[in-house]
Order: C-alpha cells, then sequence, then structure tokens
C-alpha cells in the first residue's frame, strides 16, 4: 500500500481524525516545508499531513516553499498527493461552498520557484504537464464524493494567479476568456512540482466566494469564514473515504 500525502490548504491546517503516529520536523536541499509532517493512519491508509499555510496558517501563497514542501513528502515515502485548496467560482454553477474536482491548469502566477530543474544538480527536463492532475487519483476523489453523497463538479479548469489579493473585475474576465472555471493562489508550482518528482497528484476545490464581479457583494473574509466552517466537515469525510477506498484497491495508484 502507497503511502498518501494530504496538503491542507486555507480552513484545513489541522486533522484531528488522522491517528498521528509522528510529527516530524523535517528539512531538504531546498529549505523547510511550511510545517511538521504530520505521519499516521487515515481509514487504514499510510497518510502523512502538511499544512500549507504553516499549522497557524501565516504563510501567504506566494512565500510558501513549494519546492521543499514536495521534496519533503517526497522524501517521507509518499506518492500520491491529494491538495485541498479554497478557491473562487468563475463559473456561475461554481457558487460558494460548492466542490470541485478541477482537470486542467492555467498558471498566472510568477517569481515563484517553480521548477527542480533548474541547472544546478538536477538533469534539465521539459516534464509532460497534459493532463496536469494524475486522473485514476482524481478518480478516486469522484468515487469518495459520490460514496459519501457529496455533490461536486468533475472537471474545470484551475486559474492560479499570485495573490495575495484577490483579484481585479478586468482579471477575473480575462481568466473566464481564457477558460478557467475557477480561480485559486497555490495550485502552481505544486502541481508541476509534483510532476517533476513523479508523484500522482489530485484537487479537492471548495469554493469560498464567486471570483471578483461575479457577485454584487464585496468579497469578505468573514463570509469565506463561515463557508469553509460550513463545508470542512465535507472535505474531511471525502478525504478519508478516498484513503478507505485506496486502501481496498492496495498499490493501483
Ligand atoms: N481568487 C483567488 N484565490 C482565491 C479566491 C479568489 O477569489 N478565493 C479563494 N482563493
Amino acid at each position: 500500500m502507497k503511502k498518501i500525502a494530504i496538503i491542507g490548504g486555507t480552513g484545513l491546517t489541522q486533522m484531528p481524525e488522522l491517528q498521528v503516529h509522528q510529527n516530524k520536523t523535517v528539512t531538504t536541499q531546498y529549505g523547510s516545508p511550511s510545517s511538521s509532517l504530520l505521519c499516521g493512519q487515515l481509514s487504514g491508509a499510510d497518510v502523512v499531513f502538511l499544512a500549507r499555510h504553516g499549522s497557524d496558517h501565516s504563510i501567504p501563497p506566494h512565500c510558501v516553499n513549494y519546492r521543499a514542501n514536495m521534496a519533503a513528502l517526497k522524501q517521507e515515502g509518499v506518492s500520491a498527493v491529494i491538495a485541498v485548496n479554497a478557491v473562487g467560482g468563475i463559473r456561475r454553477d461554481m457558487s460558494a461552498g460548492t466542490l470541485v474536482v478541477p482537470d486542467q491548469i492555467i498558471d498566472y502566477t510568477w517569481g515563484r520557484e517553480h521548477t527542480y530543474s533548474d541547472g544546478s544538480d538536477v538533469p534539465l527536463a521539459h516534464v509532460d504537464f497534459t493532463q496536469p492532475y494524475t486522473e485514476p487519483l482524481r478518480q478516486q476523489l469522484l468515487s469518495a464524493l459520490q460514496a459519501e453523497g457529496i455533490a461536486a463538479i468533475n472537471g474545470g479548469v484551475h486559474g492560479v494567479t499570485q495573490g495575495p489579493r484577490l483579484e481585479s473585475a478586468a482579471e477575473i474576465d480575462r481568466l473566464e476568456r481564457d477558460g478557467c472555471d475557477l480561480v485559486g493562489m497555490t495550485a502552481m508550482p505544486e502541481a508541476a512540482l509534483a510532476r517533476e518528482l513523479e508523484l500522482g497528484y489530485a484537487c479537492l476545490a471548495l469554493v469560498v466566494n464567486p471570483a471578483a464581479g461575479r457577485s454584487v457583494d464585496t468579497i469578505s473574509m468573514a463570509d469565506i469564514q463561515t463557508v469553509l466552517e460550513q463545508s470542512i466537515p465535507k472535505i474531511r469525510a471525502v478525504l478519508a473515504r478516498a484513503c478507505e477506498h485506496m486502501v481496498e484497491k492496495g498499490d493501483s495508484l
């Protein structure tokens, strides 16, 4: 049975349901990951939990050391990563509270350490990124959602902006013209680094607000917090169910 990593985003900085065997402070040649690694069991699966923004949620999206995070998970022996991301909804049916398992990415981030293939000690590689998410892992998430009776949208283009500010309405219009359905700040370079390390990678995205200009209301942190509080229990249930399925399916990811 392979080891699975869960990267918790905004609203998911702890995993009380994980039976923790070890709380490991690790370091990598790229620096320290955002948090210690909580290693334990979830529904019988070996799981490593990492809080993307730190356990106190203090690291903004553009300051996350994505290379250290993914290298630390690789070092720990994980083979698949489930990333949880809070996002804004661009498409009309992606209203607050909607869960989405995206299948594509457009990267608008800049200035982030985004590759291991930087001419130093790793051979130059142009990894294939045609399908940025690992399809079998996406399917595991979708079947876990179904088993839990939780509605979700299968597929969507995840636009990734630099943050930490939210977008202007015109920027969201541009993302929509580009084909983006949802917008977040943390899927890149995380997904590409996972691919460089040959880690399976899929995302469970929670829409926490309508993207800029998609509602008459101002986007407020209080409203986002309310959505998180209502929806995080669903995400926890889906993660536990996905782990259970992966244990049942054995080594097939
Ligand atoms: N834009 C970008 N990232 C986000 C948003 C948003 O509206 N909501 C949550 N993360």
